[in-house]
């Protein structure tokens, strides 16, 4: 059932000798909308919103997000809780379903995971012909969108059948971790090691990763409760620039895996789901050149040098981002679980410190994202810095589904296709080339 804001009142908008009365919405949380979409019908007006820091593109009723006071919420379940008392797996399930799943339900789930972890054999041979060094990030999202030439039913799918909604997503929940696994060992030459049907979500994907015929890998529990937490952490977050991209490709009825796949490449960019892998590289910067934090904060703040200080800043929150507050206590955590010290931690404490107390940074209220401290886990893991972005889409993927599910059967659904304010030349005629010389 969709549940749609309440009107509360209006907003006047005065524009040459009209007077306009458009409605103004309120969502469970207090946030207000102007309704302007008799704006252009009534006025000939549209509105200009570079990057739609003004612009609410539909109402959802999955994630709540605020930024003032850094509060983020699953169907209404703190993030924070979810992530010390939840498993990725069951928190899937609550974003797809929008209930947590009593015992039954999230063992069939379960089950569908396991059943459906294996690729087409004929998938594995696409790995061969990729270069060495191709990003994982290319591999995954040419593999999830070739995944529904391997199931065509897939393409023709409706979502609103409990039994499809549950095929479908898991199917792609599970073999997108098997892709991503076999995209490392593809990338260290290794044999890929297939999926076990006793070991669940998280142990299986790092059996996957760093088992191999000659060298057994021991689970460490730390670790796969760290997987656990980092997944979640990183399931949804509201209209982000992935998950925008998802419900816009879905808006044209494109099937879902086609629209995760776009989804997948928004991610990529540094200045999105890429950010946790340039964060460590700027770390692992800092580090080569003596560990002078002061110098990248300078270049951050020189407006003629487009470098940004990766991890740090957010378009939602203007408080310290709760996931990353999670992510640094369980960063602690994994060190000790795998007895390494890591001098990039010691970096990044103290970039911290000194970012939280400049004032360019804190005029502009910006402060460690969710992307600062994961790739020094994911690194405490073995786990390669081109695979940091790979991991945020594992875990934003039930995000995107559960989003693109909702845009597909919300009551206003329409294609998206934004206007523009032309700037270009007025109308002029063709001139034959001689005439050009
Ligand atoms: C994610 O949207 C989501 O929810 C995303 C995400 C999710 O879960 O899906 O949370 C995941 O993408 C997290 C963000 C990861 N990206 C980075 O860490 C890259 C570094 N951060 C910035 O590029 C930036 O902060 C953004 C992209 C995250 C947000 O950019 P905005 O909202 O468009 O802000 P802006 O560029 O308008 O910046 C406002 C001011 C500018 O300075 P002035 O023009 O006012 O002088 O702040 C400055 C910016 O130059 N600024 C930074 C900065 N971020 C903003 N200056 C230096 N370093 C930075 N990181």
């Amino acid at each position: 059932m969709f549940t749609t804001a309440a009107k509360i009142g209006t907003a006047e908008l005065r524009y040459g000798d009209k007077t306009l009365t458009l409605p103004v919405l309120e969502g469970t949380e207090g946030e207000r909308a102007i309704d302007i979409r008799t704006l252009r019908d009534e006025t000939g007006l549209t509105t200009l919103d570079y990057g739609f820091k003004n612009t609410a593109s539909c109402q959802s009723s999955i994630t709540y997000l605020d930024g003032e006071h850094g509060i983020l919420r699953y169907r209404g379940y703190p993030v924070e809780e979810l992530a010390a008392k939840s498993r990725f797996v069951e928190v899937a399930y609550l974003l797809v379903h929008g209930k947590l799943p009593d015992r039954g339900e999230r063992d069939r789930f379960s089950a569908l995971l396991t059943r459906h972890s294996m690729l087409h054999e004929d998938m594995t041979q696409f790995f061969k012909n990729y270069p060495e060094h191709a990003h994982p990030m290319a591999i995954l999202s040419a593999m999830v969108v070739s995944l529904s030439t391997f199931y065509p039913e897939l393409a023709r799918e409706r979502l609103h059948e409990e039994e499809e909604l549950d095929v479908t997503t898991t199917r792609l929940l599970s073999k997108l971790r098997t892709i991503a696994a076999f995209s490392y060992k593809k990338s260290i030459g290794e044999p890929f090691v297939y999926p076990r049907h006793d070991l669940k979500y998280c142990a299986n994907f790092l059996n996957m990763m760093f088992s191999s015929p000659v060298r057994p890998y021991e689970i460490k529990p730390e670790v796969e409760r760290a997987m656990n937490v980092l997944l979640i952490l990183h399931a949804d977050h509201e209209q982000n620039c992935s998950t925008s991209t998802v419900r816009l490709v879905g808006s044209a009825k494109v099937n879902l895996y086609a629209s995760v796949a776009a989804g997948i490449c928004a991610l990529w960019g540094p200045l999105h789901g890429g950010a946790n892998q340039e964060v460590l590289e700027m770390l692992e910067g800092i580090l080569k050149s003596g560990g002078d934090v002061k110098r990248v904060m300078e270049r951050a703040k020189d407006k003629k040098d487009p470098f940004r200080l990766y991890g740090f800043g957010h378009r939602v929150y203007k408080t310290y981002d709760p996931r990353a507050r999670v992510i640094k206590q369980t960063c602690k955590d994994v060190l000790a679980a795998v007895k390494t010290q890591d001098p990039l931690l010691a970096i990044a404490l103290e970039l911290e410190e000194r970012v939280l107390q400049d004032d360019y940074f804190l005029e502009r209220r910006l402060y460690p994202n969710v992307d600062f401290y994961s790739g020094i886990i994911y690194r405490a893991i073995g786990i390669p810095a081109n695979m940091f972005t790979v991991m945020f889409a594992i875990g934003r993927l039930p995000g995107w589904i559960a989003q693109w599910k909702e845009s597909q059967e919300d009551p206003e659904f329409k294609i998206q296709r934004p206007r523009q304010v032309y700037t270009g030349p007025r109308e002029q005629h063709y001139v034959p080339i001689s005439m050009r010389d």
